[in-house]
């Protein structure tokens, strides 16, 4: 069969796609019904209360996180105007244990699906946080490049690079319909450890994280630092 260039952006993109009348099949199943009283507004997708969300945050992630969501200590990450569908997939794989973390596996522990829901509203509806000045011009370039065009091998396809563009949107703010993260504006470290992260494939596993790890096979250390650095600086 001859494979059209765009193949390789194609398929893992069915992927994401894949996953994603997975999650809602799992939404819309009985066992996600609750019983606390507290979520018997529960539809398939809960909607989150901005209001009771703040209240939330104030109280349980301000410290870490910044009351704005847009800490700035070089390892946290930022949640301002993170999309809520992707802050919320997050959030129930550290509760369930999917994805480990010395700091967030307590934290999300206890809380109960409209609590998820409610912070999740309420960080997404945030202005987004502010971008990190430019301090490389070249390598800001290359890490544009990478985001916006990808990398098409010239060996094979199966060493091409997507742009990250396709998923996480031309200004790196994430799809909300998609539950594509925002990536704009985010700490450079906390960037660079996850795309660390996802390379490895025995990072965590989700349907998302796997479209994702798809994405990052083929970084290279120096790729990981361009694009890092780029998507800090975006608005
Ligand atoms: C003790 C500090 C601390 C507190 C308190 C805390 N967080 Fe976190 N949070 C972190 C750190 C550190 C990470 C990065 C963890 C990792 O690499 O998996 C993180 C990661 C996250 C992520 C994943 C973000 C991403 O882009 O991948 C979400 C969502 C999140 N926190 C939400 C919350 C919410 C909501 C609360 C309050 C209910 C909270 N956090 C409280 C430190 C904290
Ligand atoms: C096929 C779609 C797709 C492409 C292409 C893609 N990503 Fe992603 N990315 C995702 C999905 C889905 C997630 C959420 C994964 C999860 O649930 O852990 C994600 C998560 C991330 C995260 C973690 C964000 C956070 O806050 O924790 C980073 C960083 C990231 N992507 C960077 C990139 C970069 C850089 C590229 C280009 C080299 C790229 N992505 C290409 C789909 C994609």
């Amino acid at each position: 069969m001859k494979r059209i260039n765009l193949g390789w952006v194609a398929a893992p993109l069915t992927a994401a796609l894949g996953f994603l009348a997975l999650s809602s099949a799992q939404t819309a199943s009985p066992s996600a019904a609750p019983s606390l009283a507290s979520s018997s507004t529960a539809s398939p997708a809960l909607k989150g209360d901005i209001a009771r969300g703040k209240v939330i945050a104030d109280r349980d992630c301000s410290f870490c996180h910044g009351e704005r969501g847009d800490i700035d200590d070089g390892e946290t990450p930022r949640l301002a105007a993170q999309i809520a569908g992707f802050m919320t997939a997050q959030l129930e794989a550290y509760r369930s244990g999917a994805r480990k973390n010395e700091h967030m596996t307590p934290v999300a522990k206890n809380m109960t699906d409209a609590n998820i829901a409610d912070v999740s509203a309420f960080y997404s509806a945030l202005a987004p946080a502010e971008p990190y000045p430019v301090q490389d011009a070249a390598l800001n370039a290359a890490g544009r490049k990478l985001h916006l065009e990808g990398r098409l091998s010239s060996t094979t396809q199966a060493d091409s690079v997507q742009a990250c563009a396709v998923c996480h949107a031309v200004q790196g703010e994430g799809n909300a319909a998609l539950k594509m993260p925002r990536l704009s504006a985010q700490t450079p470290k906390y960037l660079e450890t996850r795309l660390k992260e996802y390379r490895q494939t025995s990072s965590y596993s989700s349907a998302s994280a796997n479209a994702m790890k798809i994405a990052a096979q083929k970084l290279t250390d120096a790729d990981i630092v361009a694009l890092s650095s780029y998507l800090s600086t975006l608005k």
